[in-house]
């Protein structure tokens, strides 16, 4: 393999630009010529490509986002689309590509890959919401964002002793809601995987402030509901000022922690091995902290297990019932 590219796609998530150098400098430390393709699929379909250079990546290990920005492509997904993209990708010799995604992305990987353009996926995205994987670039920022969110929610909160509605991004997953949910101390955490009585939450809140606590955090994923409709419900049945902020794209942004930086930079590496050995069609993860590649379709078919223990540990940990 002589050419191979990288590219971003699906929602951003911080660590995508620590992936992208991890990927560019080792591939060109191997030897490889590396091309930046932007604006994930769309960007392979209209040749909108560079050759990337140690330079190009600079000063980027930190930051959020995707220097090579990023889209969702419904071209890509028809024939013709996906037609189009292997063209590109053979004018321009290009015999592999590194697609940092999420699973949406990766069965694309999986296309092009199937239509001779070796792939190897890497998974960037907040959610962390991939099966095979411990842990998705992203997740561990995105994390640490909503527990700056939650530190100075829980100020005001308390000053007025109200009730906080948290609402986090998780649509099918509610991971940022559980961790942020337990490392910030909140009273309840309601996510997508777990059925949830408003009378149950409603109970806590007023044995809660029987008890003399002055304010309560509820952290809500958003696929699990919406926020200002639970903040109406909760209101019409206990007697307290509850108020809701929606995080939205505050917790995608910004810097990459350590852990998502050190994460990134070890996957895009793997990838570029991967490549460099021929190798097309695998997904790299994280298991038990050891870097480790398997293929994109075994583990777009595997269905993520729930920490149930985790879920419940949070219960237990906010139990507002008694003294
Ligand atoms: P993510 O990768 O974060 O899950 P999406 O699900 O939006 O995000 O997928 C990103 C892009 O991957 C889509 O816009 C599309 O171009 C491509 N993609 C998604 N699903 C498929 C599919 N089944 N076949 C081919 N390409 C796909
Ligand atoms: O997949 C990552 C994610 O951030 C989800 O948590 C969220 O629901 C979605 O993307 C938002 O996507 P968009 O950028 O299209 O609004």
């Amino acid at each position: 393999m002589k050419n191979i590219a990288v590219l971003t796609s699906g929602g951003d998530a911080p660590g995508m630009n620590a992936a992208i150098r991890a990927v560019v400098r080792s591939g060109i430390n191997s030897g490889l010529r590396v091309y930046g393709i932007r604006r994930g699929y769309n960007g392979l379909i209209q040749g909108d490509l560079q050759e990337m250079k140690m330079s190009s990546v600079s000063d980027i290990i930190q930051r959020g986002g995707t220097i090579l920005r990023t889209a969702r492509s419904e071209e890509f997904k028809t024939p013709e689309g996906l037609a189009k993209a292997v063209n590109v990708a053979k004018v321009f010799n290009i015999d592999g590509i590194v697609i940092i995604g999420g699973d949406g992305s990766f069965a694309g990987a999986q296309k092009l890959t199937d239509s001779g353009i070796a792939c190897i996926g890497v998974p960037g995205t907040i959610d962390n919401d991939l099966a095979y994987t411990d842990f998705t670039i992203g997740f561990d920022t995105a994390v640490n964002n909503v527990l700056d969110a939650i530190n100075k929610i829980r100020d005001t909160s308390a000053s007025h002793e109200r009730v906080s509605i948290i609402e986090v991004m998780g649509r099918h997953c509610g991971d940022i809601a559980l961790h942020a949910g337990i490392a910030g101390g909140a009273e309840s955490i309601i996510i997508p995987e777990v059925e949830f009585s408003l009378d149950d939450i409603c109970r806590k809140l007023i044995q809660g402030k029987n008890r003399g606590r002055l304010h309560s955090i509820i952290i809500l994923a958003e696929g699990a509901g919406d926020g200002i409709e639970l903040e109406k419900q909760i209101a019409s049945k206990v007697d307290m000022e509850v108020r809701t902020t929606i995080l939205s794209y505050i917790q995608r942004g910004g810097n990459a922690s350590a852990v998502d930086r050190l994460l990134a930079s070890r996957m895009g590496a793997k990838a570029v091995e991967l490549l460099k050995e021929g190798i097309g069609g695998r997904v790299v993860g994280i298991k038990d902290n050891k870097i480790f590649d398997m293929e994109i379709h075994e583990a777009l078919a595997m269905k993520r297990v729930f920490h149930n223990e985790l879920f419940q540990l949070s219960d237990i940990l906010s139990n507002s019932m008694t003294d």
